[in-house]
């Protein structure tokens, strides 16, 4: 990055009150605090508490950031409370640690895996989508959620997990994810103080430890099936090139476990039910997307062969992510003393990007509060592209990019070509204090059997 001719110092946005800084107003409503930002600078300090962090607004900055990744490393508070968690897994560990694991677990999202996926996705999403009856009333984003975990459960281990341990999970996650907006802007003194809510976000998180490091044993002693590979199998298998031990040890693969799962499941389940709340909003988006997947799909689960066959779905899910990008806000904290645009930036600086605020960028997206999932329209057949930062990028982007626009696109496709969803507009209860993750809080909706459409000729 080259020395700026004119250096300026940072702005700090306007309203801080003492000790509490602009967490007041971070806390009220984020995502609109989030939004005031750009008006006073490309980079602005915001102080959370006793704590500064400069957020980039600049999509440009915010590139030049993620692909510096050794200069602006994997830090901040965010991922100091993702590593009690999820120990030095690929998504928490620091750069020079970074490039070793990347190699060891990109295999298992090469394209070529992709079709085995789509095949134990739609299996799954059948088994559990068929159980559904009419007139029942779903609740939206815990099925889904459930669905995600089941999926990615899959593709880390292989085998489907015993619904008692599944339970645990989901439900230990719940309670992490609940907590961790609070633990991760609570100073250290108060984090540690046994508050009821404290106890049960510890608990949580070394229960999902726990439980992880149970399956991942229970899996070395049962081996791997002939013919399968899945994560683990593939972690298990790959070697150091100089003294063939086995790359990993056994708590490297329990983190890196915990990372597939806590990456993989709230996001995705995210983005499908954002894009089923968004689409029941917008009767002519939910005519196209319904037309697009009863045709094609004729009562199946969507498979690998169909994605072909559902452009405006994948549509649909990268508006709705890009409306609401389940990464919400994301740290790093700098290494050495640098420069951003023609801002110095210290060393030891957190610093934060927000794939909300880029999504919603007039100078990005027109009318970038309309939902209209034709901007991602192509004319040739070849996919969009995918909207800026959702994914993060640089060397850090998200490994599992692909895998959960496949599901997204299986997920949504199938549920809407199998039932007329009636959204309960009333339950929904889009949270305004987002969790690690933005997802569209409650949504019930009871489900009907569709009309069936008169047969041609
Ligand atoms: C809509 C769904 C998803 C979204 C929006 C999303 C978003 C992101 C973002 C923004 C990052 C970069 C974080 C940063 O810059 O600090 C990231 C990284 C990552 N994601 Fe995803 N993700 C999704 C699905 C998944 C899935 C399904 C998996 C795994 C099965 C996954 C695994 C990971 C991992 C391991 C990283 C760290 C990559 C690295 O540092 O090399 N994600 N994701």
């Amino acid at each position: 990055m080259p020395t700026p001719q004119r250096v300026s110092t940072i702005p700090v946005a306007p309203g801080a009150l003492p000790v509490l800084g602009h967490l007041p107003a971070f806390l009220r409503d984020p995502l609109a605090f989030l939004r005031t930002l750009p008006a006073h600078g490309s980079l602005v300090t915001v102080r959370l508490g006793s704590v500064p962090v400069v957020l980039v607004c600049d999509p440009e900055l915010v590139r030049t950031m993620l692909v510096h990744d050794r200069v602006f490393d994997k830090g901040g508070p965010l991922f100091d409370r993702l590593r009690e968690a999820g120990g030095q897994g690929l998504a928490t560990c620091p750069a020079h640690e970074h490039r070793r694991q990347r190699r060891l677990v990109q295999p298992a999202f090469r394209a070529g895996r992709f079709p085995d996926y789509a095949r134990i996705m739609s299996e799954r999403m059948d088994t559990i989508i068929s159980g559904w009856r009419a007139g029942q009333t779903l609740d939206v984003t815990t099925a889904v959620r459930g669905i995600a975990a089941d999926i990615v459960v899959s593709a880390i281990f292989g085998s489907r997990l015993d619904p008692a341990d599944h339970h645990r999970l989901v439900t230990d996650f719940d309670t992490l994810l609940a907590g961790f907006s609070m633990h991760t802007l609570l100073p250290r003194a108060l984090r540690g103080i046994r508050t009821p809510g404290n106890v049960r976000y510890l608990e949580a998180t070394d229960r999902v430890r726990r439980t992880m490091t149970r399956l991942t044993a229970e899996y070395r002693r049962r081996g791997t099936p002939d013919g399968e590979t899945n994560l683990l199998s593939l972690l298990m298998a790959a070697r150091d090139p100089d003294s063939d031990a086995p790359a990993l040890s056994d708590d490297e693969l329990v983190d890196q476990a915990v990372t597939m799962y806590s990456a993989g499941t709230e996001t995705t389940a995210g983005a499908i039910s954002w894009a089923l709340y968004l689409a029941d909003a917008h009767p002519e988006v939910r005519a196209r997307l319904t037309e697009e997947a009863r045709t094609v799909l004729a009562g199946r689960a969507a498979d690998w062969d169909d994605v072909p066959r559902l452009p405006y779905t994948r549509q649909v899910l990268l508006e709705a992510i890009r409306m609401y990008p389940p990464g919400w806000f994301l740290t790093r904290r700098t290494e050495t003393d640098t420069h951003l645009g023609r801002h110095a930036v210290h060393q030891g600086t957190t610093i934060a990007y927000s794939p909300y605020l880029i999504g919603r960028l007039p100078g990005l997206y027109e009318r970038p509060d309309h939902f209209d999932p034709d901007r991602w329209r192509t004319q040739d057949g070849r996919k969009p592209r995918v909207p800026a930062t959702v994914f993060g990028g640089g060397a850090r982007k998200c490994v599992g990019d692909e895998f959960s626009l496949l599901e997204g696109t299986l997920l949504l496709s199938t549920v809407v070509a199998r039932w007329d969803m009636e959204l309960d507009r009333d339950t929904v209860t889009v949270p305004k204090i987002p969790q690690l993750t933005l997802s569209p809080g409650r949504l019930r909706a009871t489900l009907r059997t569709p009309a069936r459409r008169p047969v041609a000729g």
